[in-house]
């Protein structure tokens, strides 16, 4: 599978197999994460890895649409580092790219995943520095709930009317 037809087939993927996932694949997805843009380099992220069930339930309550977590067999948590970042402004742009990484990543790996959002709800945001004691400086921006699947279904999205060319 070369990278434009992962992109063709990631949609998001609710349900899992109870499979766990290796422990290379779990790296591997970590290191597409790594392998994002971000501004100026700045690098703002860490993740956090659960694969403990009764911690994927607690996940499971962080906000109305986090139930996919319940049956997830892994969660990232992709999280903010603040400190010392030159463009500061651009931090969420930062993680979205990497958390991208992890969706297109999985569908190589034949995983199912979907993205839950975190930041910036200050509920939710409030609800994972909590549950994991986050430490001054240290945000959650996304979790992921992952697991093996079959559930990556291709569906055309493809809109001529949302593309301008050379003016609008
Ligand atoms: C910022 C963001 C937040 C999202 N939050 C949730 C969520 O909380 N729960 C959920 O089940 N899906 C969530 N999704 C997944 C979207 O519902 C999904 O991407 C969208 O419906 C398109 O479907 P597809 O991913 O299968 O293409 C989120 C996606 C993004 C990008």
């Amino acid at each position: 599978m070369n990278v434009y037809e992962g992109i063709q087939l990631r949609r998001s993927v609710r349900q899992y197999d109870k499979r766990p996932i290796e422990k290379e694949t779990i790296e591997k997805l970590l290191r597409a994460a790594m392998q994002a843009p971000s501004a100026a380099n700045q690098q703002p992220w860490e993740f956090l890895v659960v694969e403990n069930p009764e911690t994927l339930q607690k996940l499971s309550n962080a906000h109305t649409y986090a139930t996919p977590m319940k049956n997830a067999t892994l969660a990232i948590i992709v999280l903010a580092k603040e400190e010392g970042l030159l463009f500061p402004q651009y931090w969420q742009q930062d993680l979205a790219a990497a958390t991208q990484n992890i969706l297109l990543a999985a569908v190589e790996f034949g995983l199912g995943a979907v993205w839950m959002g975190v930041a910036p709800e200050e509920d939710r945001m409030a609800y994972v520095k909590d549950l994991f004691q986050l430490p001054q400086g240290v945000k959650g921006f996304a979790m992921l709930a992952l697991g093996y699947s079959s559930g990556n279904v291709f569906k055309d999205r493809f809109d001529a009317g949302r593309i301008h060319y050379e003016k609008y």
